[in-house]
């Protein structure tokens, strides 16, 4: 069976012959009505592609003919061949019939064929399209599928990871504090010192408004703040009376051997700095130490630890000294604010003292990782 189908319509039987004879070596199968209810027949059960249909007939003008054909099939190629071509007509067939060519009679043989090639053709590019636009929308539908279960998968994976993620850094902290602990238990009297100092430091941390990585990276340099004194001989740390000046010498070491410590552990590279400075003073003077950085040059975090450090050192019992009242504490902020502490540091730690009191430096604080990580 041909591919291409073309139906004729006249009530001429001599039109349609000369058709058919014309047409008779081309790769088309022509079929002809002379009525177009016959046509509408024809084309309910044939597969057809181009309909050319005469006006003038009895029972269906061919404008009506092309009207319901292009309700019916709307696909198909309408094209009128006829001997009358007034105006209204042709307009009609445009406007009703949506036709594809209007050819009048009599007509030329080559050029008929010809029209109806590109009919043909204009038949089949147009199921192409239609074809490819069917095949884009199912691969669109099947993309957003697609999508949508990886989206479910991101989202699950993302989830997971950020657990792991969690449990990690629980874990971390968790061995830091194991570290600082040990460092502390070098001296009765110095036990849970870097714990509270941690927990002081990350809380005027947060009074400061810091952001959550920066007051962790605080907290755990106030943890490790200490952690050079293993270098130092226990003698030293834990004799009850003053320090000879080569005793002082000895302790001051303690910062540059704790980020000696440090260094090599590559998690902990932001915090090897905050550990080192962590007894320069704010006004950079000679009684700051290692390297007697000043303001911004030390790191904020040290800045930080540095007063947490003192309040924690004052307020806690010495061999030689129980722990001092707050407002000698507070008096002694005062009067080194803008020497040897940050200002902002000291007003943060004001702010504190202030709200929470005594309660502040309750002496079994720990940080609250959880509650920490969860904010
Ligand atoms: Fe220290
Ligand atoms: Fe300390």
């Amino acid at each position: 069976m041909a591919e291409h189908t073309v139906l004729f319509v006249d009530d001429e039987v001599n039109i349609l012959k000369a058709v058919q004879r014309l047409l008779r070596n081309e790769p088309w199968q022509v079929l002809t009505a002379s009525r177009g209810s016959e046509a509408l027949e024809i084309l309910e059960n044939t597969p057809t592609q181009v309909v050319v249909t005469d006006q003038r007939m009895p029972e269906m003008s061919g404008v009506d003919l092309l009207a319901a054909i292009r309700t019916r099939h709307p696909d198909l190629v309408r094209m009128m061949l006829t001997g009358y071509t007034e105006m209204g007509v042709a307009v009609d067939a445009i406007n009703r019939g949506e036709i594809y060519r209007l050819i009048t009679k009599p007509w030329n043989d080559e050029e008929l064929k010809a029209i109806l090639r590109q009919a043909f053709d204009h038949f089949d590019l147009k199921n192409e399209i239609k074809r490819l636009n069917q095949v884009t929308r199912e691969q669109n539908l099947k993309l957003q599928d697609m999508n949508r279960n990886l989206e479910g998968k991101v989202r699950e994976r993302t989830k997971q990871v950020s657990e792991k993620h969690q449990e990690l850094r629980i874990a971390y902290i968790q061995t830091i504090r194991a570290l600082s602990e040990a460092v502390d238990a070098k001296d009765a009297y110095t036990r849970g010192h870097s714990e509270r100092v941690g927990v002081y430091a990350s809380k005027m941390g947060r009074e400061l408004g810091l952001p959550r990585e920066l007051i962790e990276r605080v907290y755990i340099s106030g943890l490790l703040h200490d952690v050079g004194k293993i270098g130092v001989r226990d003698a030293v740390i834990t004799k009850p009376d003053r320090l000879t000046p080569e005793e002082y010498e000895e302790i001051k070491q303690h910062p540059e051997i704790g980020a000696r410590i440090l260094t090599p552990v590559n998690f902990l590279a932001d915090v090897v700095e905050c550990v080192r400075h962590h007894h320069e003073w704010y006004d950079g003077c000679e009684r700051g130490y290692p390297m007697r950085l000043r303001g911004d040059q030390i790191p904020l975090p040290s800045r930080i630890i540095l007063v947490a450090d003192t309040v924690e050192a004052m307020t806690s019992d010495r061999p030689y000294r129980k722990g001092l009242d707050l407002d000698v504490v507070i008096r002694e902020l005062h009067k080194y604010s803008g020497s040897q502490f940050d200002p902002t540091c000291v007003d943060a730690m004001l702010q504190l003292l202030e709200h929470e009191g005594e309660g502040f430096v309750r002496k079994e604080q720990k940080f609250d990782i959880h509650a920490f990580l969860e904010v």
